[in-house]
């Protein structure tokens, strides 16, 4: 039975018991900052289980992509190794969110699997959990499965509820007891039943694993009954076809076997069994997927993984002796392997195909001299019989070639040894704190503060009556500051915004009985207490005094115009250029926001014109902002954006804007229509993958705006005409010019001709040729060949250099009449002339050029060219 009507076959069984069939939700788990890459069926399901979320249907079954790689499930170093570990597979699953329980879904499970895909009884084993007695007895009992086939297994890892039947989808989140079912591949693979000390061996394999959610574990630890007991299941499409295809190894499933034939042409590799093809095989399926769901190759989180995972590949490519870009090319072999099952594949084949490529001609660019050293370093080793391998040099492979630890790991579990992982974290931390001393931090040096914290007040107010906890000066802690001191201000309670999130800090005046100070920025000394950076003005300043803080009112207003429309613009650019776009930075200050994103190349005029569009249609709705601050698993309810890899607290701010929802911490307007007017600017990239965009808002946009009206104006007005017919006017005149260009040629064709004929006058005789030597004023390269061919015409049989001088450098043309090449090369006679003016050239016998930079040599240079030439005739 073919993947693909095995994939078929369990969505039909399962809609034929009332399940509705769901399509795969994204590898790319946007609403959960806990989990690196969808790894189970169940995720998308997640809020279901934990009752915050209802479904119109309380069955469902799915075929999940998922790729377990960096995280907590993570099976890369495996890959290529084992008959059944993937980067990327396919999980079929069916749910029950409440419905059916224990005796459903095992019954379920055991039709499917004996007389859907019609497995032979006696070749199954079943686990459950020890403690799992109504699961033991459906099993023995009602299914019939001989008690010796049905194994309990208890908390075997160590730790209550440890277990490999009880399933945990994270450290928090759903869980529960489980219950698999093995194939037995037969005798002649080597293996025990679960269980049993032989169990890691290939001959018993889990085919399905059926969790009876129970719980949800919080982060203590504590396990918390679920709302209703439900139904989660997981098996691996991958190897329920091995089975059913009569094959040991996943990679042997029709699945594979055109992927691995693909790999093996695109490498030049007759060995059809090497595990570098599975590798490959396996790497094109989890890095086209990931492409396709919106991650982009970088240095951190999914963006690094994916990296990591197509480097490896290419290790595996490289090894098998490719030395250019390969990999990108099996893109289309897998949309033609599984672009019927997921048309994303297919729709996005040539962005996957170009991301894949840049990524690899990044890396082509390195790895050869990566594997030098790498292969260096072995030897040496070797040598010394040494079996672990330098940290330090696999810090520099990292650091300096790009090759990542586990790329270099791959390459030392072939040759069976171990990298010195320690070393290597060493290293990195090293250099870590080595970028942190040198990078420029806006605090000179850390304020060493005890004491209350400052209470933000800015979200509701821009001015408060406050009193000075701390002041500083040149870092070090006074009690006073002085007129024209610069110094730090801690206050207990603030309107002024401190730098985060993007977001600049505030600028505005503390004003007290006996000074003022100029408050230049805002910056966090510790997480809650806020310092402000300044001057002061006139007077002094005293710890314990009160002040009246006031904000900068004009910039904090335009700041917080351009951090609302930053939140909208993020979600204009998704609508307009795909869900593939994610912030990789922001900055929000009174002139305007500028914001990077994953996105792989440039924006059209028409897609930064719809941006504008949508932008500008939300502020003209005009509709409120909403902040809440709610717990964490509440804002993710709401399907608020937020950044993958940053850590939020248990308590976050969700903050609404327009259409958007993010989780925020910055102040915003109040209302969209305070924007006013939104306009990009400009639009570029920055690295590989990622563009910038600048916009403006409000006072900013118009004076953009009129800025742009100006300078058409002022065309306008110097081409005298209309600015509407600006655009006209200059097509009229590059027109204009192209001709007269012609005409120019055409003219100095002309002359040159012209000139031809008084020079062919000074021309000498020797013996019974023509020579010529001179210098034309002014002519270029074009006419000093038309000039020439004039000349060669005119004076019969003839040697001719001409010359000409331009901003220090000459141009020399050499021409020989056919009748004299064979003693006269021009090639040689432009040489003599060239290296006289500091320079050389070469062409044909019978026309050279050359060029000199020593226009001083030129008059003596042309003046030996007569005797040269009698000389050789
Ligand atoms: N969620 C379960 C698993 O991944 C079914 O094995």
């Amino acid at each position: 039975m073919k993947s693909a009507e095995i994939r078929q076959k369990f969505l039909e069984f399962f809609e034929s018991k009332g399940h509705q069939a769901v399509a795969s939700s994204s590898l790319v788990p946007h609403d959960d900052p806990t989990l690196l890459f969808t790894n189970a069926g169940m995720n998308q399901f997640k809020d279901v289980f934990l009752g915050f979320d209802k479904r119109p249907y309380s069955r469902a079954a799915t075929a999940q992509k998922c790729v377990r790689a960096g995280g907590k499930h993570n099976d890369l170093e495996n890959v290529g190794y084992t008959a059944r570990h993937h980067t990327f597979f396919e999980m079929l699953g069916n749910f029950s969110f409440g419905d059916y329980f224990k005796r459903d879904a095992i019954a379920y499970a055991w039709e499917l699997l004996t007389e859907v895909y019609k497995l032979p009884k006696d070749k199954l084993w079943v686990t459950v959990y020890a403690e799992d007695e109504e699961a033991y007895g459906i099993w023995t009992g009602e299914i019939g499965v001989p008690v010796e086939r049905v194994i309990r297994i208890g908390d075997n890892k160590g730790a209550r509820y440890a277990s490999d039947n009880f399933w945990m989808m994270g450290d928090t989140g759903p869980c529960g007891p489980c219950t698999e079912v093995f194939f037995d591949h037969g005798p002649e693979i080597w293996g025990g039943p679960p269980g049993s000390p032989e169990e890691d061996g290939d001959r018993y394999i889990e085919i399905w694993n059926v969790v009876f959610m129970q719980f949800n574990r919080d982060e203590q630890g504590v396990m918390h009954p679920l709302p209703k007991p439900s139904v989660d299941t997981g098996m691996g499409l991958e190897r329920v076809a091995a089975v059913l295809q009569g094959v040991h190894s996943n990679y042997e499933i029709d699945l594979f076997q055109n992927l691995i034939r693909a790999a093996a042409r695109e490498t030049a590799c007759d060995d059809l069994d090497s595990p570098s093809l599975r590798v490959i095989a396996d790497h094109i399926r989890a890095c086209s997927f990931l492409v396709a769901d919106g991650v982009i190759p970088g240095n951190e989180g999914r963006g690094y993984v994916l990296r990591r995972i197509i480097r490896r590949a290419i290790r595996h490519g490289w090894k098998l002796g490719a030395r250019a870009p390969f990999f990108h090319r099996l893109v289309a072999d897998l949309a033609g392997e599984m672009g019927a099952a997921y048309p994303q594949l297919v729709q996005e084949q040539s962005r996957i195909v170009g991301v894949l490529r840049q990524e690899e001609e990044r890396f082509f660019a390195t790895i050869e001299n990566g594997m030098d050293i790498l292969e260096a370093e072995l030897a040496a080793m070797a040598q010394r019989g040494d079996a672990t391998f330098s940290g330090e040099t696999a810090f520099k492979l990292h650091d300096t070639f790009g090759f990542p630890l586990d790329l270099t790991a791959d390459v030392c579990r072939e040759r069976e040894v171990q990298v010195d992982a320690a070393a290597f974290d060493t290293a990195m931390t090293r250099q870590r704190e080595q970028a942190r001393a040198a990078g420029k931090f806006r605090m000179a040096v850390n304020l060493e503060y005890e004491g209350p914290e400052t209470a933000f007040e800015g979200y509701d107010r821009l001015e408060t009556r406050a009193n000075i906890l701390a002041l500083y000066r040149d870092g070090s802690p006074v009690n006073e500051l002085a007129e024209g001191e610069l110094g730090v201000v801690v206050l207990d309670h603030t309107p002024f915004y401190a730098e985060s999130g993007g977001q600049v800090g505030d600028c505005g005046q503390l004003r007290g009985g006996n000074g003022i100070f100029q408050v230049e920025d805002t910056q966090k000394i510790q997480a809650a207490v806020f310092g402000h950076h300044g001057v002061v003005k006139t007077g002094t300043l005293a710890v314990g005094q009160a002040v009246q803080a006031r904000v900068d009112t004009d910039a904090r207003a335009a700041t917080m115009r351009n951090h609302s429309v930053t939140h909208i613009m993020h979600k204009a650019l998704r609508e307009v250029l795909g869900a593939h776009v994610q912030q990789k930075g922001s900055l929000v200050d009174p002139d305007k926001t500028r914001f990077d994103f994953t996105h792989n190349a440039p924006m059209s005029a028409e897609e930064i014109r719809e941006v504008e569009e949508l932008v500008n249609a939300e502020i003209l709705a005009n509709s409120a902002t909403r902040a809440e601050t709610m717990s964490m698993e509440a804002a993710q309810k709401t399907g608020a954006m937020m950044l993958f890899g940053e850590k939020y607290g248990d308590e976050v701010r969700v903050l609404s804007i327009g259409s958007s929802t993010e989780l925020c911490g910055g102040t915003h307007v109040a209302r969209t229509g305070d924007i006013g007017l939104f306009k990009i600017v400009t639009e570029g990239g920055v690295a590989a993958g990622v563009r910038r965009v600048e916009a403006v808002t409000g006072a900013n946009a118009l004076r953009y705006l009129q800025e742009q009206e100006r300078r058409v104006q002022g065309m306008s007005a110097l081409l005298k005409v209309q600015p509407d017919d600006v655009a006209e006017r200059v097509a009229g005149i590059l027109d204009n010019v192209r001709s007269l260009e012609k005409e120019i040629a055409r003219l100095k064709s002309k002359l040159a001709s012209s000139q031809g004929d008084e020079l062919s006058a000074a021309a000498k005789d020797v013996k019974g040729c023509k020579v010529l030597a001179v210098t034309l004023e002014g002519a270029d390269v074009p006419a000093m060949r038309e000039t020439m061919d004039k000349l060669r015409d005119k004076l019969g049989s003839a040697a001719v250099v001409l010359a000409s001088v331009k901003d220090g450098r000459v141009t020399l043309i050499a021409g020989v009449t056919a009748d004299l090449t064979a003693k006269v090369k021009a090639g040689e006679l432009v040489n003599l002339v060239a290296q006289q003016v500091g320079g050389k050239g070469g062409g044909r016998p019978d026309m050279a050029q050359a060029g000199g930079n020593d226009p001083s040599a030129l008059p003596a240079a042309l003046d030996s060219v007569a005797d040269w030439v009698a000389a050789r005739l």
